[in-house]
């Protein structure tokens, strides 16, 4: 291979490893649908039930898919007691097929004493590799931007909508959202924060069950209904946009003034 050649071919992964490909699939793409495995036998196709001399014949009952396991119900969750014992409740849980796929469950980082809890949209690559919300890039800026209003890891509680990293960082699927949703409940009234913070569109939609864009929800104090607590909560924009739009980091900021005003005039 020459020198030029090399630098092509890293200049490709690291353009893959950008767009969030970190995972090597195969060579050639691969038509699962003509493969047929030649160790199983091959399913007989279901006989139509017999019809009646005179009536038409009865097709048969299309194949049903597999259910998946039932989301918790709030009352089961009520057993957690703490957020540590809430984590080992989703540890458990086998409702969410992201688990199949990816290398560690992300749960929380930072204090459970915090009065802020920031919720992004899902792990990416570095955090599912290190178990833990917002390590990475996106979440070095988040961490530098807390800092400017004065704020750490040991005053701040993060997690996300989602616990499970989405393959190639796609966006959860509403299934998705949904098997996570009650865990993502409860652990919001066990941490008991005086405000939230929703980071990026997808958390700001799912959470406040609207449809609108992230540049409409910003900037503005908005009530999320958690048990019987009403919880002032801000949507801001996700830093691995800011990463993209740096321009856009003026609307982020003002946010984060919102946010300081409001946690001194909570302190006095
Ligand atoms: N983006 C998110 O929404 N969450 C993370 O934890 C990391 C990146």
């Amino acid at each position: 291979m020459t020198g030029s050649q090399a630098k092509a071919y890293a200049a490709l992964l690291a353009w893959y490893d950008a767009m969030g490909v970190d995972e090597a699939i195969g060579d050639a793409p691969v038509d699962r649908f003509a493969i047929v495995p030649e160790t199983m036998p091959l399913k007989r196709p279901a006989r139509a039930p017999l019809a009646r001399p005179g009536q038409p014949p009865v097709a048969p009952a299309p194949a049903r898919p597999a259910p998946e396991a039932a989301p918790p119900s709030p009352t089961s969750l009520e057993a957690a007691g703490t957020l540590g014992e809430l984590e080992a409740l989703v540890a458990q849980f086998e409702g969410c097929a992201l688990k199949r796929t990816a290398k560690n469950l992300c749960f929380s980082r930072g204090s459970a004493d915090a009065r802020i809890m920031l919720i992004g949209e899902a792990p990416g690559r570095d955090e599912d590799i290190q178990g833990k919300p917002f390590v990475g890039r996106a979440g070095k800026l988040l961490d530098r931007m807390l800092a400017t209003i004065g704020l750490d890891e040991t005053q701040v509680y993060i997690t996300n909508t989602i616990y499970w990293r989405p393959p190639g960082n796609r966006t959860p699927t509403p299934q998705e959202f949904g098997a996570c949703a009650p865990f993502l409940s409860r652990q919001i009234e066990l941490l008991a924060p005086d405000v939230l913070v929703l980071l990026g569109g997808a958390a700001a939609k799912h959470i406040l069950g609207v449809t609108e864009g992230i540049m409409r929800l910003r900037g503005k104090w908005k009530i999320y209904k958690n048990a019987d607590r009403d919880i002032p909560t801000l949507a801001t924009l996700h830093p691995a946009y800011l990463l993209r739009s740096p321009d856009a980091k003026r609307y982020a900021w003002r946010d984060l003034l919102m946010l300081k005003t409001r946690l001194e005039e909570t302190q006095k």
